[in-house]
């Protein structure tokens, strides 16, 4: 991938404010602070993600450029992430590249978060077209076929939580900490994951659904209390071996149909469940049984990053694709 062009990308849709400098289709700079804040509440609470983005963004846009070895002077077009995502923490970024684009007098790109996880794969990848691509973050479950960066169609999508939300919420019910992801795989690698079973729910066509494994977990977490079972440590792993497994086995067994279905090129894994390594073991699986190439963006390109933001804003900048200055972000996909 090489466009001629160096955009400065911009991500605050969460709790991450990041920015990163591509230019000429490799990544310069891609830098993040991650907020600290929500970890005692264990969740993201907007009004304090917002604040955070306030305070963090320039610092961030700074030191993204400084390592870059750009000035604003250099930048060809700004991108930031225009939705999905809590519209306090939208506004904090979009408003930012808004000023900017005014400084300088460049064009402001809109992302959508979503497609721009996909597109970290084409950081580091050249990939076979049609892809059948899993996206798996804390707040969307989806199967996407991508046919190029601007074709992409939802085939399958959760009908409730995310598979990260799964993740964080199972966390959260057995008092682990947040973001429950990382944690509950952590513990996982000293458990046995064939221990317990959470059951898999029911969905149309290749829709998932993680809100009664979710709530499975809750009543099995009640059960030991009432039966007053201790719960040693070694237990602990296992439950989370095992729901983890069960999460996998989730999403792997859709990802199967819609291969199945589709019969693509080749798969991708992206968003940030795909940091977890079992989950990316049983996807390269998945690649060799049905004898395709499989792409993973790198670790720090999976989890919510501006890189990404900045490789779909040098898409959609070649496409003449820009936003005006009274345009908003949006909340939903
Ligand atoms: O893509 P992302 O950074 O933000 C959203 O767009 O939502 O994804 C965050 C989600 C969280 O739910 C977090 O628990 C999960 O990714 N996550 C993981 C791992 N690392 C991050 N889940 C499982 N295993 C991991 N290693
Ligand atoms: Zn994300």
């Amino acid at each position: 991938m090489s466009h001629n062009s160096t955009i400065l990308g911009i991500e605050s849709s969460c709790d991450d404010t990041a920015a990163a400098v591509i230019h000429n289709g490799v990544i310069l700079s891609n830098l993040m602070a991650t907020q600290d804040v929500h970890r005692k509440y264990g969740g993201v609470v907007p009004e304090l993600a917002s604040r955070a983005h306030q305070s963090n963004i320039i610092p961030v846009i700074d030191e993204a450029l400084k390592i870059a070895n750009m000035s604003l002077q250099n930048i060809d077009a700004i991108a930031v992430t225009q939705g999905p995502g809590l519209m306090g923490s939208l506004i904090v970024g979009l408003n930012t590249a808004k000023g900017l684009s005014i400084a300088i007098n460049k064009p402001l790109i809109g992302v959508n978060h979503l497609q721009a996880h996909v597109a970290a794969l084409f950081i580091d990848h050249q990939i076979e077209f049609p892809m059948l691509c899993l996206l798996v973050s804390g707040g969307h479950t989806q199967l996407i076929m991508v046919e190029s960066f601007h074709q992409m169609n939802i085939v399958g999508n959760t009908i409730d939580d995310a598979v990260g939300e799964a993740f964080d919420k199972g966390a959260k019910l057995m008092n682990l900490g947040y973001p429950g992801g990382p944690i509950i795989s952590k513990l996982a690698e000293n458990g046995n994951p064939n221990t317990y079973s959470f059951p898999d729910s029911q969905t149309q066509n290749l829709d998932f659904s993680f809100s009664g494994i979710k709530t499975s977990l809750l009543y099995f977490l009640r059960k030991q209390i009432e039966n007053n079972t201790l719960f040693l440590e070694q237990e602990i792993s296992s439950v989370c071996a095992s729901y983890q497994k069960c999460l996998i086995d989730m999403l792997c067994k859709r990802l199967t149909k819609g291969i199945k279905q589709f019969n693509p090129k080749s798969i991708g894994l992206v968003g940030g469940v795909s940091a977890n390594q079992p989950l990316r073991a049983e996807f390269a699986k998945i690649a060799l049984k049905y004898n395709i190439p499989s792409y993973i963006p790198k670790f720090e390109y999976c989890t919510d990053n501006a890189a990404m933001i900045a490789i779909a804003g040098s898409f959609l900048h070649q496409s003449g694709s820009h936003l005006k200055i009274s345009d908003l972000p949006y909340t939903r996909s």
